[in-house]
Parts: structure tokens; sequence; C-alpha cells
């Protein structure tokens, strides 16, 4: 039996504008995915767990991995840990960060976290067809970073960002899952049809990310909450918002976030809150749950 794990994350800035070649702000959070790999003799992979997880895709993924890896042996995987399952955390590449780690170490390849990656990287693409690579950067390396897409994943950029103040978040679940492919799709045929649009929404994305950027520098998080509720403007305008999203937004606003915002796929799924201190978010996350949006406080810590 060998294991892995793979951080969950949250995007500060640029999910679904990332997919396009601009610029995020990616931030691993402390949940992870975790999985105990035994090899079997049924001949076919298994996805062992009690977590939420459509079984074919689990299964595609283990096979994408293992023949990335170069690994014809079949696994039974047991998935486990505190991330949850759906939504826009992260999950999916975080499940094959876990994978790669604990099949290499059961057969005893030595990888780096480079190698992990872009293993990931490939078992991620049977959970949504066009990954940017964003999330399995989060999943693999657990820190702060901005990445941009290449053309190809081996002209993927990224770099660590080093954050002078902690980041106080409240994660909040719409309790709906629209799917990350379908609102990939969703973008994709709004920049064919509408490409003005996008266009003036993508240039509007790429102003705010390199204030946020700033912002985050500096630890000014009166400006970097404003700017994240700018980014969700523009993802309401791009469609992959929800009405249960705005009103997340919208109600931590008012309850004292500095700003709030889709994170992930949208379309439901998850938003962030920005607040000031551990304690606010501790509290903002109790008053969310009690409107009806399960919700959780953490940390995006400066080292
Ligand atoms: C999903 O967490 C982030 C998206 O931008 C998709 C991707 O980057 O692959 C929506």
């Amino acid at each position: 039996m060998s294991d892995g794990y793979g951080n969950g994350k949250v995007i500060l800035f640029g999910e679904h504008f990332v997919v396009h070649g601009a610029s995020a702000i990616v931030a691993a959070i402390s949940n992870r995915a975790i999985v105990k790999v035994r090899k079997n003799s049924a001949k076919e992979n298994r996805i062992i767990t009690e977590l939420r997880v459509i079984p074919s895709l689990s299964t595609a993924g283990i096979a994408r991995v293992l023949s990335s890896l170069n690994i014809s042996d079949t696994y039974d995987v047991y998935l486990t840990g505190d991330l949850p399952t759906y939504g826009g955390l992260g999950s999916s590449a975080a499940f094959c960060v876990a994978l790669t780690r604990a099949f290499a170490i059961d057969a005893g390849m030595k990888l780096s976290d480079d190698d992990v990656n872009r293993h990931a990287y490939e078992g991620e693409k049977s959970f949504h067809g066009n990954p940017s690579g964003v999330d399995n950067l989060a999943a693999t390396y657990g820190s702060v970073f901005e990445f941009t897409r290449g053309k190809n994943p081996s002209e993927n950029r990224f770099q660590k960002l080093q954050l002078t103040k902690s980041l106080d978040l409240v994660v909040s679940f719409t309790g709906k899952y629209s799917g990350t492919p379908k609102m990939v799709a969703k973008v994709k045929n709004l920049k064919e049809t509408s490409p003005s649009k996008f266009e003036k929404l993508l240039a509007q994305y790429n102003d705010l990310f390199n204030q946020g950027k700033i912002a985050l520098s500096k630890g000014k998080l009166d400006e970097l909450g404003i700017l994240m509720t700018k980014n969700h403007q523009l993802l309401q305008q791009l469609g992959t918002s929800d009405p249960l999203n705005d009103q997340i937004v919208e109600l931590a606003r008012k309850n004292g976030a500095l700003g709030a915002k889709v994170t992930g796929g949208g379309g439901g799924g998850v938003c962030i809150s920005l607040v000031k201190t551990e304690s606010e978010a501790k509290e903002l996350a109790i008053l969310l749950t009690k409107a009806g949006f399960e919700s959780f406080a953490t940390r995006i810590s400066t080292s």
C-alpha cells in the first residue's frame, strides 16, 4: 500500500480567463485529497471512497496517470481526505497529484515536483478535457502562484508569490454544481460568438490582474477585496456566475467582507470572501452557513 496527497486550491484572480492565455493567481489551501493505492489482480482500476465522486471519471483519471507513468498494473485506489470533491476547490487535480505520488512510490520511482505536476496534468484531462494547468500547479506545490498558460504545458510559466500579509478567506458552497467542462465550453462559445465582447472583458481582466498582483504584494487587503469583487463582476459578464454565487457575494459584502467572488468553474460551485482577521472569517463562515451556504474559514499564510 502506498500513499499520496494533493492540495486543494482557490483562485484569487483569473479562472476562465486563464484558459485563454491570461495570467491567474492561485493559492493552495490546507485541505487535501489523500489516496492509498494497492496493486490488484482484477485487471481493472477501482476507486473506493465514501466521498462523492463519479467513478467512471475517477477510473479514467487513474488510467491516464498510470499510462503517463508507464505503469501497466491495475490498482485499487482508496480516496479520503478533507477536500470536498465537488464544486471548484480543485479536487480532481488534487486527486491526480495524489495518485501520481502514490503510484510513483509504489513503482519505486523518484519524481520531482515538476514531474508530479506533469503526470498529474495528464490525469486531469479525463476530468475536463482542456485544463489550463493552474489547479494541478497548486495541488502539487502547495503555495501561492502566478500562472500563465503556454501554447503547450512545457511553455506554461509560473512563479511563487510571497505574501506580505496572510489572507483570511471564507469558502462557501452554493450547493449547485454545473461542472467545469460545461462552464469552460460556455466561455469558449462566448469567445466564438461575441469575440469583441470577450476581448473587452479579457482586457479589463488583464488590467485588474496587474492591480491585484500589486495589492497582494503590498498586503493592501482593502484594495485586494475590491479587485476580487470586480473580478466577480467580470465573471458575471462572462456567464460563469449564478444567482446563488451572486447571493453569497452580496451577503458576504453586506456582512463585512472586503470582497468576494466565484472561485473555480462557477455556475454554482464555490465562492470565496476575503476578510481582515481569522476571527472575522470564522464569524462570517457561521453567518453564511446559517443563511444556507455551507462555509468554512481558511487562511493562506505568508510562508
Ligand atoms: C477551474 O478551477 C479553473 C478554470 O479556469 C479551468 C482551468 O483553468 O482549467 C475554470
